[in-house]
């Protein structure tokens, strides 16, 4: 009997961590999914891109790039148990090792830059709290934007990211996930409600709802399209593999993508509900560069459009802008937590690394890459295409190769623990080895293009 116990209480020690319960994980993985990407990135890109042509492309890739390849994500974690870089190893032999450490690198560098937006929002809390917004939004945005101010929110970003990242699964990623998440779905309805009852935003439902035909084969507006799928989702950089790892039970990981992707898709789009008729209602179109040239203000969208939408509302307006920051907030927050995990618990696999180290190397070494972004927009846009376009579907373009052309049978099989239908299971295959590699291909292209054309106007300017 003692004995017994003693024997579980080892394994209990030696044991990975894992998730507390199913919804628990859906909730991280949807954190991780949900954030600044889904609002910030997804409406500065969509006003770049084009408006509604973008977001029909984007539908587009989410449902058949975006849900087979988190769906592999999935697999590869709960299959090898083990952090991205360990898990391409043990599952596709040594070679593959160099796609983890690239995993590794798109983290922490996404991290960086993300976490300069991440303290605007804490920024742009604190000071509505205060009813200190100017109204004049787009000066108070390059105030705030950038500079030591910025590194200062920046800095306290980080700390928080990695205290919670340092206090485990169960009680840091899933506890923040199952807390925030909530409280974020019904702010984001109210709000979009409130835009809804603005007069004159029936433009900006227009402009981000109705196609303009010839925009959907314009290269850039397909692969920036891809690119944002990719960025909103969390593919290309294994933190879903991570967030795999820690399962235990033999759920359908299909429907945990598909579940995962809606509910992604569904924020990102009430979004665009919200920040567009806003930009039109209140005639900031030139103030952000939608009227045609590209600005550095582009970059800072919603930050410029959503505090100009409340000016002359008084108390309630200070009230509606803090409420949007706080939900922006707890959006970066579970995305920024994910980012961490992945070098984190590579370390924690592979080098055998303190769960409190890791954490305290990896933030700070994203905070040092993170200063230049709080400096120069143009070089956090440089960045946020280079990794957050490219360098994520090079890494999606190899998991596919991985699981379509090394792994397939094993694959299968894990997939089949949960998902029962044969068919479903083959379609998903061929997906993976026909349909998705050369759209991604192509897709790299694109992306590689747009980081060298954000790279050469960094190096102008
Ligand atoms: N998906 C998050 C967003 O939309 C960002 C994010 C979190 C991410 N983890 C990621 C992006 C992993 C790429 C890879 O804000």
């Amino acid at each position: 009997m003692s004995l017994t116990m003693s024997t579980n209480a080892q394994t209990q020690v030696t044991k990975r961590s894992s998730w507390a319960s199913r919804t628990g994980f859906i909730l991280a993985a949807v954190g991780s999914a949900v954030g600044l990407g889904n609002m910030w990135r997804f409406s500065y890109v969509a006003a770049e891109r084009g408006g509604a042509a973008f977001v029909l492309l984007y539908l587009l890739f989410v449902a058949f790039v975006g849900i087979p390849l988190m769906t592999s994500e999935m697999v590869v974690g709960r299959m090898a148990q083990e952090s991205p870089v360990g898990a391409l190893k043990r599952l596709g032999g040594p070679s593959w090792m160099p796609l983890g450490v690239l995993f590794v690198v798109s983290a922490v560098g996404i991290l960086s830059y993300y976490s300069v937006v991440a303290g605007w929002t804490i920024r742009y809390m604190v000071d509505a709290m205060r009813g200190a917004i100017p109204v004049d939004t787009a000066g108070y945005f390059t105030a705030v934007g950038t500079g030591w101010q910025a590194v200062v929110a920046l800095g306290a970003f980080l700390a928080l990211t990695m205290l919670i990242v340092c206090r485990g699964v169960q009680r840091g990623l899933e506890l923040t996930a199952v807390l925030l998440m909530p409280v974020l779905f019904i702010l984001l309805a109210a709000l979009a409600i409130w835009a809804w009852t603005l007069p004159g935003g029936g433009a900006g439902y227009l402009y981000y709802l109705k196609p303009q035909l010839e925009q959907l084969l314009d290269p850039f507006v397909i692969s920036s399209a891809g690119g944002q799928a990719f960025f909103s989702l969390s593919l290309g950089m294994g933190a879903l593999i991570t967030y795999a790892s820690y399962l235990r039970s033999s759920e359908n990981l299909a429907v945990e993508a598909v579940t995962v992707s809606l509910a992604d898709f569904s924020v990102a789009f009430v979004s665009g509900l919200i920040v567009f008729p806003i930009i039109f209602h209140f005639g900031i179109v030139d103030a952000i560069g939608l009227g045609g040239g590209l600005t550095d203000n582009t970059v800072g969208t919603l930050f410029i459009a959503v505090p100009a939408a409340v000016q002359g509302l008084g108390a309630f307006g200070d009230l509606i802008i803090a409420l949007f920051f706080v939900m922006l907030f707890f959006a970066g927050l579970t995305s920024a937590i994910s980012m961490l995990e992945v070098p984190v618990a590579a370390a924690i696999d592979s080098l055998k690394w303190s769960r409190a180290k890791a954490a305290t190397v990896f933030g700070l070494v994203a905070l040092a890459l993170g200063i230049p972004s709080a400096f120069s927009l143009s070089f956090l846009n440089a960045m946020n295409k280079l990794i957050g376009d490219f360098f994520l579907v090079v890494g999606g373009l190899f998991t596919s190769l991985l699981i379509g052309y090394r792994i397939l049978p094993q694959a299968k099989a894990e997939l089949g623990r949960g998902l029962s239908s044969a068919v479903a299971r083959d379609a998903w295959a061929v997906l993976l080895r026909y349909v998705i590699p050369p759209i991604l291909i192509v897709v790299a292209i694109g992306a590689l293009m747009g980081a060298l054309q954000a790279i050469g106007a960094l190096l102008q300017g």
